[in-house]
């Protein structure tokens, strides 16, 4: 858990302190799993360190319960990625991605290792706070710039990547290069979205990931941002991660906790079952076949659908969870749901 925000010199905190903390959330989640062999990823300890790092490195290791949901997550939003590299392989356009409060997510790394071809441009938007520290972890690590530009292949067939593949900008805020960009932007703010726009094209099929983000935001301000990326892009998907079924007791111990460190979530009431989170990417006031499919899965469904029977063994055998109706419980209230638009991203879900 974290501490309850800190108070600037004045004294004041910020009401969107808390929501930024959720970052650490969500990255220490990561690194519990990924150093207890739940996830493979090299890329986390380069992107996010934790604040008190105790002698005891078990201190940092979360519960088995949530190390399996961090499992589970990540295996479906990466499920939904492939889904999409593959639709969009079709096309004359590389696909691009763009993450929505991508806070110290490592997933364009990931992806750049695998040498796929298909992967253009990948965009990471998050509050300037999160970006400034995440361009500077990126620069001092020659592992992440080196995914940053093409290179430039030498008479051996070699690539060389080029010495400074990237720029800075925004006061340190922002980072680019030619497949990669990181933004440093409040997703409320009308207009802003304009910026990663200049950076798309508008013909290439395009995927939106909004993992554990539109939670913190009012509705209405998340609707604008599926609408604004449903009629730009003529072939898009969209995925989001969201906590679901917060109206039964599960549900409001899980905003007793949140409240108490200052978070709540005005975007995840609404929309309390998987079927409600598959319906906001049809929801006629996005405008006219914004998005023209659109599904949900709970978190408790992927276990079964989508993480295969030997990795589901595999994880077993790492930590001993007896608990498995607690589990059940937990999974079931986080739900991952996706919406497309165009022919060619029919298939794009889970
Ligand atoms: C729970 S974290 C998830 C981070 C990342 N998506 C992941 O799954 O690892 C939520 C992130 O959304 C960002 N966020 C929330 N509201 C935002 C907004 N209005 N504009 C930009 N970023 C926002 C937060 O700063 C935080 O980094």
């Amino acid at each position: 858990m974290l501490p309850p925000p800190r108070p600037t010199p004045s004294g004041s905190t910020h009401p969107d302190d808390a929501i930024r903390s959720t970052d650490d959330d969500a990255a220490a989640s990561r690194l519990s799993a990924v150093s207890l062999g739940y996830l493979d990823d090299p890329f986390v300890s380069l992107l996010y360190r934790p604040q008190r790092i105790g002698r005891d490195s078990s201190a940092a290791h979360k519960p088995p319960l949530i190390n399996v949901g961090t499992h589970h997550r990540t295996a479906a939003l990466d499920a939904v990625v492939d889904s999409f590299l593959r639709a969009s392989a079709s096309s004359p356009q590389s696909a691009q991605i763009v993450s929505l409060g991508a806070g110290s997510d490592t997933r364009f790394w990931r992806l750049a290792a695998r040498n796929d071809v298909r992967l253009g441009k990948y965009v990471e938007v998050d509050f300037p706070h999160l970006t400034s520290v995440k361009a500077q972890r990126i620069a001092k690590s020659k592992v992440l710039v080196a995914a940053l530009g093409q290179g430039e292949p030498v008479g051996t067939g070699a690539i060389v990547p080029p010495a400074k593949p990237y720029k800075v900008g925004h006061g340190g805020a922002s980072l680019t290069s030619e497949r990669y960009a990181l933004l440093p932007i409040d997703l409320r703010t009308p207009g802003a979205l304009d910026q990663i726009g200049a950076l798309l094209d508008p013909d290439a099929p395009t995927l939106v990931i909004s993992e554990c983000v539109f939670c913190y935001m009012e509705p209405e301000a998340s609707r604008d941002v599926l609408a604004w990326f449903g009629s730009r892009f003529e072939n898009v998907a969209s995925v989001v991660y969201e906590m679901c079924g917060l109206n039964d007791a599960f549900g409001a111990v899980m905003k007793r906790n949140l409240a108490a460190r200052n978070l709540s979530l005005p975007g995840a009431v609404p929309f309390p079952t998987p079927q409600s989170q598959a319906e906001r990417f049809l929801d006629p006031r996005l405008g006219e076949g914004v998005f023209t499919k659109s599904g949900a899965k709970r978190l408790w469904e992927i276990r079964s659908d989508v993480v295969s029977d030997a990795e589901r063994a595999r994880i077993s055998k790492l930590e001993f969870l007896d608990e498995i109706e607690e589990l059940r419980l937990v999974l079931s209230h986080y739900v991952v749901a996706w919406g497309s638009k165009g022919p060619l991203l029919d298939g794009v879900g889970l």
